[in-house]
């Protein structure tokens, strides 16, 4: 692992030179745990997607988990609001909701912290501190889980853990174009999450080569797919990849894949956990009346594609610890939306 200074690595990539003439970042914004640790803080500052709104229905269900090192929880209060709070207790700093709690999607009418039993209402604030008594200058009311930001878009939970930055620029019209794309009469049907060992942008950069590798890595899908129709086109904080009028797969700044072909929606959510570690959650919908067998064929060609991208990612990760490699170069008319995605990781960090 290298340990220069992530600032001066920041600077080794240049986003005022156009796609056509640029290099790719260093490799160090791969590789380096002081980079990643830089890129926390603007995870932190970036509304991530969490949550289904389906998942939060109902008063007192929560879901939870963690993003760039801050464990969450989002909970729908009696008042039918939706709220977020970092799932951290004030008095040692256990998690309050557990994830067997979130996972049994039962309503609680409060939440109580499993270690000592400091009890929190469902709009965060401080209810009791059992056998505290004793204690001095203690305000309950300063006490509560602190807030996060929450708000909904389309099927999506968004959150925000710090700042005050914008939705993604883009996203409404892309929940619109999936709504004219029969987006939203589709029903969610299950969630996979896998590890994969690389970095997250090398899983960004593979969704963002704008088809580059399908004909090379995919060949069963590439035979599904006319590639010479293959469109990218950036929008504020979307990149969008259409293939024909009815297949896009569009990402979302910074972390957020959105797919639509078929009769199927599916989304891909990757969560950085170290320099050469990363989650991707998948959630799939499908419209109604669509058979098992044909579900099961859907996720068995989704599974072959995922195995053979994490494959390539996790490669390529090896490939940049190598010291034969620092850097390369984009395909212009193909990888623009790469160099978008790169271009306003490098805005976000230098902000
Ligand atoms: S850490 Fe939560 S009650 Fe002690
Ligand atoms: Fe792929």
């Amino acid at each position: 692992m290298t340990t220069s200074d992530p600032v001066d690595e920041l600077q080794r990539f240049d986003p005022a030179i156009p796609v056509e003439s640029a290099t790719t970042p260093p490799a160090s914004w791969y590789v380096d745990e002081t980079f990643a640790e830089m890129e926390r803080r603007a995870f932190r500052e970036a509304w991530v997607p969490v949550a289904r709104v389906d998942q939060v229905t109902a008063p007192g269900v929560c879901v939870t988990g963690t993003v760039a090192g801050e464990p969450w929880v989002i909970v729908r209060g009696d008042d039918g609001m939706l709220r977020g709070f970092s799932n951290v207790c004030r008095h040692h700093a256990s998690g309050v909701v557990t994830e067997a709690q979130a996972l049994a999607c039962a309503p609680l009418e409060e939440l109580v912290c499993p270690y000592h039993g400091w009890t929190y209402g469902l709009d965060g604030s401080l209810k009791r501190a059992p056998r505290s008594g004793g204690i001095k200058d203690f305000d309950a009311s300063t006490m509560g889980l602190r807030p996060v930001s929450v708000t909904t878009c389309g099927q999506f939970v968004l959150m925000r853990v710090a700042g005050d930055a914008p939705l993604p620029n883009g996203l409404d019209a892309l929940v619109s174009k999936l709504d004219e794309m029969g987006a939203s009469g589709l029903r969610w049907k299950t969630r996979r999450t896998f590890i994969v060992a690389c970095n997250w942008k090398v899983f960004v950069d593979n969704y963002l080569d704008g088809g580059y590798h399908v004909a090379t890595l995919h060949k069963d899908l590439a035979a599904q797919l006319d590639l010479e129709g293959y469109a990218t086109e950036c929008h504020g904080d979307t990149v969008v990849q259409t293939c024909g009028d009815s297949v896009l797969y569009a990402w979302v700044w910074p972390n957020l894949m959105i797919n639509r072909y078929g009769s199927v929606l599916d989304t891909n959510v990757v969560l950085p956990i170290a320099a050469d570690r990363c989650a991707v959650v998948f959630d799939w919908w499908f419209a109604e009346g669509v058979d098992t067998g044909a579900m099961d064929e859907s996720f068995e060609s989704s599974a072959r594609v995922q195995e053979e991208d994490r494959l390539v990612c996790e490669s390529v990760q090896r490939g940049l610890h190598s010291s034969a490699y620092d850097g390369g170069r984009y395909a212009p008319r193909l990888e623009h939306g790469m160099h978008a995605f790169h271009c306003k990781l490098y805005g976000a960090l230098s902000g």
